[in-house]
């Protein structure tokens, strides 16, 4: 299942917010950073590990074509099981210009067949370069935003592009970071007409782990973003598989012996 995730303009913490996720996420997942501006997880949470690959490399196999077999070796664990796997992003956006987004989407919605999700970080909506057609071929859209004035208004004007613009046929969700600033989720959400998905903390301390490398205490994994992220995660999941059943139909009758169509065979 493809998550994309995205901002309306100054509403920081989509990747962080996006990491968060995925390191709480209940099933297996690939966080694919497709933000166009460049990917943040290596230099910042990565500590600036060193890695040649991802989605620079992945465009590259993808012109030599079979860009789903290369996906596998462009990813990187973040924890020691390999549930939660990173896509790189890009070291230099210059190369946003020459990635195929459409061909990139196919794969990411399609990764090992639906039994691994995909949380894509968008950044931000309306950046040259913008992840369209992951938005677009996402079960669910979710667009982060903070809780002043100002990012719920900017909310409005994203979530009005996301329906019209994008055209996006997925889900739409909200999640709102660093709610009562000073308005709450579930006004964010009225005000919005988008279902919230919930919301995630002002927790500095371990934003600092995720966004920045900070070392992590022993009760990095108990803070209350890590804690929040993990409800967020789980309701994703389950919103998104009631999405996916509706929108599967239900089996066809399998007609009784000798009869064909609804009428008996004779
Ligand atoms: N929930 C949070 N609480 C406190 N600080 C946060 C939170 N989420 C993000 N931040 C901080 O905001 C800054 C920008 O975060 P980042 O995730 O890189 O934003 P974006 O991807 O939207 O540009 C970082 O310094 C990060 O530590
Ligand atoms: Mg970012």
């Amino acid at each position: 299942m493809l998550i994309a995730l995205c901002s309306a303009k100054g509403a920081p913490g989509v990747t962080t917010s996006g990491l968060a996720m995925a390191l709480s996420w209940p099933r297996q997942v690939v966080l694919a950073e497709l933000d166009p501006v460049g990917g943040d997880v290596l230099p910042g949470y990565g500590r600036g590990e060193p890695f040649a690959g991802g989605l620079a490399d992945l465009e590259l196999a993808a012109r030599r074509g079979g860009l789903a077999r290369h996906l596998d070796s462009q990813l990187l664990r973040l924890d020691p099981e390999g549930r939660a796997r990173l896509l790189p992003g890009l070291a230099d956006p210059a190369g946003a210009r020459h990635v195929d987004w459409n061909r990139l989407a196919a794969v990411l919605a399609a990764v090992e067949d639906g039994a691994v999700d995909v949380v894509a970080d968008c950044g931000r909506l309306r950046a040259q370069h913008f992840p369209a057609a992951v938005v677009q071929r996402a079960a669910v859209v979710v667009l982060a935003t903070g809780s002043t004035l100002r990012a719920v208004r900017a909310a409005t004007q994203a979530i009005a592009e996301l329906r019209e613009r994008e055209a996006c046929p997925g889900m739409l969700r909200t999640l709102v970071i660093g709610p009562g600033e000073p308005y709450g989720e579930r006004e964010i959400s009225e005000a919005l007409g988008v279902p919230s998905v919930g919301s995630l903390p002002r927790d500095p301390k371990a934003a600092a782990v995720l966004s920045d490398g900070a070392p992590a205490g022993r009760l990095f994994t108990q803070s209350p973003l890590l804690r929040a992220a993990r409800t967020v995660a789980t309701r994703l999941v389950e919103s998104a598989a009631a999405h996916e059943s509706r929108l599967t139909p239900p089996p066809a009758p399998v007609p009784a012996p000798g009869t064909f169509g609804g009428s008996r065979v004779r």
